[in-house]
């Protein structure tokens, strides 16, 4: 009998969940502009500042990261370090993961590679979507992942955000809820375009730093074009005197 009851039970959990969830959170467009040293600048004191406390970026080292986006040593040195780190290190933090473990029951996860891993359209909407939700051990959740272990860390920028829910009928019939978006029940330092413009900031950083080669790349990529043209005019010249006398 119970044999029957558990599997009546996992039988009837797609619809549950169907029913509780609704439709997941369409994703931001995340408004990047990679070539845009100021803007990778922000988005590193952004990194080191609000998220190096518990995230690392394990594969990036500081005096790289200073040569990519423009920045001296002695800049990084004064302005970006906290950690006591050299700037020739990779950019660790000091957090145990055994401990994290027991703050938030996950470890926070290194971020060197995460904008390949998840896109930067999911990151920038992870970042503005922070919502108030009680039932959750630190009272948010967020839009994109649905019960996320981390706190809101950048409420004091943002302010805090309550969801907006719609009800609509699904494929099914069945009337669901949808999350279409957000109301600012308490303001931040920054006002909501600020917000928005130093999340864009960040997620640029955040895919710099996941594929650093990318502006070498295409600072490379425009001398090719260019040596690509010039070939061209000179093996036209070519051909024209090679074939001069044929006609
Ligand atoms: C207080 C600690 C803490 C701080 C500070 C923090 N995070 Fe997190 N972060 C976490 C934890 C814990 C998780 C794991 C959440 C989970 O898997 O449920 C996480 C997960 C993530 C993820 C992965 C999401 C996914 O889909 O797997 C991203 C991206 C992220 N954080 C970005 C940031 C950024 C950007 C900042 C700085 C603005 C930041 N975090 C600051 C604790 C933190």
């Amino acid at each position: 009998m119970k044999k029957i009851i558990l599997a009546l039970a996992v039988l009837a959990l797609p619809a549950l969940s169907v029913a509780s969830g609704g439709e997941g959170y369409h994703l931001l467009t995340a408004p990047i502009d990679s070539h845009s040293k100021a803007s990778l600048q922000r988005g590193a004191k952004l990194f080191v500042n609000y998220c190096m406390g518990c995230h690392s970026l394990e594969h990036q080292r500081y005096n790289r990261m200073a040569r990519d986006i423009g920045l001296t040593d002695e800049q990084v040195k004064e302005n970006l370090i906290f950690t006591g780190a050299k700037v020739g290190d990779t950019m660790k933090n000091a957090m145990r993961k055994s401990e994290a473990k027991g703050w938030f029951g996950v470890v926070p996860p290194d971020l060197t590679l995460i904008a390949r891993a998840r896109g930067v359209d999911y990151l920038y909407t992870y970042l503005l979507t922070f919502y108030e939700d009680p039932s959750r051990p630190f009272g948010v959740n967020n839009a994109a992942f649905p019960n996320a272990g981390m706190p809101h860390v950048l409420w004091e920028l943002q302010g805090m955000q309550k969801p907006v829910y719609e009800m609509h009928k699904n494929a099914e019939g069945h009337e669901v809820e949808t999350l279409t978006g957000f109301e600012l029940v308490k303001s931040g330092s920054m006002s909501p375009p600020q917000f928005k413009e130093s999340m864009a900031d960040l997620v640029n950083f955040l895919s710099y730093v996941g594929e650093p080669i990318k502006l070498e790349r295409q600072r490379i990529g425009v001398w090719v074009i260019l040596f690509l043209a010039l070939a061209f005019v000179v093996f036209y010249l070519l051909k024209k005197e090679y074939w001069k006398d044929v006609h």
